[in-house]
């Protein structure tokens, strides 16, 4: 029998205001305390923030890696199995890089050298850290430099190629004839966490660190609808490194071997993370994990964030053991991948439908030989393609999607934006053209089962509507265990115009019966709020948040010199210029972090 959700009480604190200020801010009788940021020693013995970028690759591989994403907390138990909350490992994920703070050189200038190491110290940049963290008698939090636990996972540590594109003909490269292992993850937005006790990081968008140096190289039509471009996404990797150099001899398989859901295990710290190729390639945003409660079975829902593009889900073959946690090991290397369509019910226009999960199965569907699919490793390697030919419905970028603890079959998804759709292309799921607030919708499986193929669903909320907490590009989204649902934002935050009133970047925490949200907090000047996880006894969050400072996409971060957005050169000879979050007076350069949250009387988080 589902537990009723929690009435609204259970969420009370005093609403954080818009602030479009440069520090963190949290409701009354709260504390935000700076755990772990970019450059903070990682693994024993790793070196400090030198905070002048002179770290070498190999340093930097030993440090925090840049621009924290999602986080996940993996409590230590006590010898009856109950969990700690005062201990346990964070997995963090880094999904990128800023150049402006993280090279002494105007990457973005092509006269300007970049060289073998620029492009090593950049790969150091992403993938994972996962550090033992420990609570201080005094609530305070710090991270054991010296755990056997604590672990870098980056862009050239090896992973191997699991499930059925393991080995296939597309995922062979010169340096790995066999497909078999890969070297590194990035772009990890999103994650998730399993009952058997292991993290699943998500590789978004993979692509723009791939480029070529053949101008005469053209794109196929699987490259094309990754976005691989000539010279990607500015990192420069391609020019000194050929593995990122699609034109190359041999590489030309590289870029299939990112864009899945790699599973780590943070207990393990020797163990070789896995990329699950069963859950499909694509710009992965993250992988919520369910145990069906009727057959066990794990269900992986997941949103690949690009305009126009899909949801999806995993349904497992096998049965969740929760008896023999070792059988559960390689449990997402086979099942079946499903994407959504989302219908109308036949009353157009109240935001109320239904809709069909379409298995991605060679064979079915018009995935056959005939229409060029060669096998289900193909249909993998090529899931946006397949997606497309069995008539998944475009969404407004799906970003996070969360499942209800209290209620069985029931998952929110938040759609961010979508600037793009015009008003030909609006439907009752993406009921906005110019989308540029986003919105969330709520999925309840049929029957809440969550191994079928039949859902309804509703419009949750739209964002930016007036008589609500104003925010826009609803992004991470995430239920803690008393079943309340956050909601973190990614999107404009200039404050004026048709954003006026928004402020920062900030979670929010939802009131589901009302399809009201309530803000908690709100981060500092050009960031994104991304991940979120709580100790098991809910005193203790941990927020994190990604390049404070951040110039590009925010039009409002204007040097008052020049009355011009900063530039890179700008900012590299002055690195403070628009955010010295979180170091304040002491910082050599705005930095992303993992912050603490928690009541200063130890209570319970937002009750
Ligand atoms: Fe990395 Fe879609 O956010
Ligand atoms: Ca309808
Ligand atoms: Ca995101
Ligand atoms: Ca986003």
């Amino acid at each position: 029998v589902a537990a009723t959700a929690p009435a609204n009480t259970e969420v009370a604190f005093a609403a954080a205001a818009a602030s479009s200020g440069s520090e963190v801010v949290v409701p009354n009788g709260y504390v935000a305390e700076i755990l772990y940021r970019w450059g903070d020693p990682c693994v024993a013995g790793s070196p400090a923030f030198a905070g002048d970028l002179s770290e070498t690759s190999a340093v930097a591989e030993q440090q925090s890696g840049d621009n924290h994403d999602a986080i996940n907390f993996f409590p230590f138990k006590n010898a009856d199995g109950s969990e700690r909350s005062d201990v346990g490992l964070l997995c963090i994920n880094h999904e990128y890089l800023n150049a402006e703070y993280y090279y002494d050189k105007v990457v973005s200038d092509s006269t300007v050298t970049f060289t073998f190491e620029d492009a090593r110290k950049g790969q150091a940049a992403h993938g994972v850290s996962v550090i033992e963290v420990m609570r201080n008698s005094n609530g305070t939090w710090t991270v054991n430099r010296n755990s056997t636990f604590n672990r870098r996972i980056h862009g050239n540590t090896p992973i191997d190629i699991s499930g059925p594109a393991r080995g296939n003909v597309l995922m062979q490269t010169a340096a790995d004839p066999t497909g078999t292992r890969a070297l590194g993850t990035l772009n990890n937005c999103g994650a998730g966490q399993t009952p058997w006790g292991t993290y699943i990081t998500c590789e978004e968008n993979f692509n723009g660190y791939f480029g070529w140096t053949d101008t005469t190289f053209t794109r196929n039509a699987l490259e094309a609808r990754y976005g691989l471009s000539q010279t990607g996404f500015g990192y420069r990797w391609h020019e000194s490194d050929p593995r990122f150099d699609i034109s190359a001899t041999g590489n030309r398989n590289e870029p299939n071997r990112f864009g899945w859901v790699v599973e780590i295990d943070p207990f393990r710290p020797a163990s070789t993370p896995k990329k699950r190729t069963a859950l499909g390639r694509f710009k992965h945003e993250n992988a919520e994990l369910v145990i069906d409660p009727t057959t066990k079975k794990v269900v992986v829902y997941m949103g690949c964030d690009e305009r126009f593009e899909y949801v999806y889900k995993f349904v497992s073959d096998a049965a969740y053991d929760e008896n023999n946690m070792a059988a559960n090991a390689d449990i997402l290397d086979a099942g079946t991948l499903y994407v959504a369509q989302f219908n109308d019910d036949g009353t157009a226009g109240d935001g109320v439908g239904v809709g069909v999960w379409i298995p991605l199965v060679h064979g079915q569907n018009g995935l056959t030989t005939g229409n060029g699919y060669i096998d289900q490793a193909d249909v993998l390697i090529r899931t946006r393609q397949a997606a497309s030919t069995v008539g998944a419905t475009p969404m407004d970028r799906p970003e996070w999607l969360a499942a209800n603890p209290n209620k069985p079959g029931e998952v929110f998804v938040t759609l961010t934006n979508n600037s793009a759709r015009t008003a030909g292309q609006v439907n009752e799921a993406n009921p906005r053209a110019n989308n540029i607030y986003g919105h969330i919708i709520r999925i309840n499986e049929t029957n809440a089962n969550a191994v079928g193929t039949t859902f309804d669903w509703n419009i949750f909320l739209l964002a930016g509507e007036p008589g609500q907490e104003l925010f826009n590009s609803p992004d991470g989204l995430q239920f803690d265990r008393l079943g309340r649902l956050w909601v973190q934002t990614d999107g404009n935050f200039s404050n004026t115009g048709a954003y006026a009133g928004h402020g920062n970047n900030q979670m929010l925490v939802a009131d589901l019966d009302a399809g009201t949200v309530q803000r908690f907090f709100v981060g500092p000047d050009g960031c994104e709020v991304t991940g979120v996880t709580w100790t098991p006894d809910m005193r203790t969050m941990f927020v994190d948040i990604q390049h404070p400072g951040e110039v590009g996409r925010h039009p409002n971060a204007t040097n008052p010199a020049t009355g011009m957005p900063y530039t890179e050169a700008e900012l590299i000879a002055n690195p403070t210029a628009f955010s010295s979050w979180p170091d304040g007076a002491t910082a050599s350069r705005p930095r992303s972090a993992t912050v603490v949250v928690r009541r200063t009387d130890g209570g319970i988080i937002g009750t």
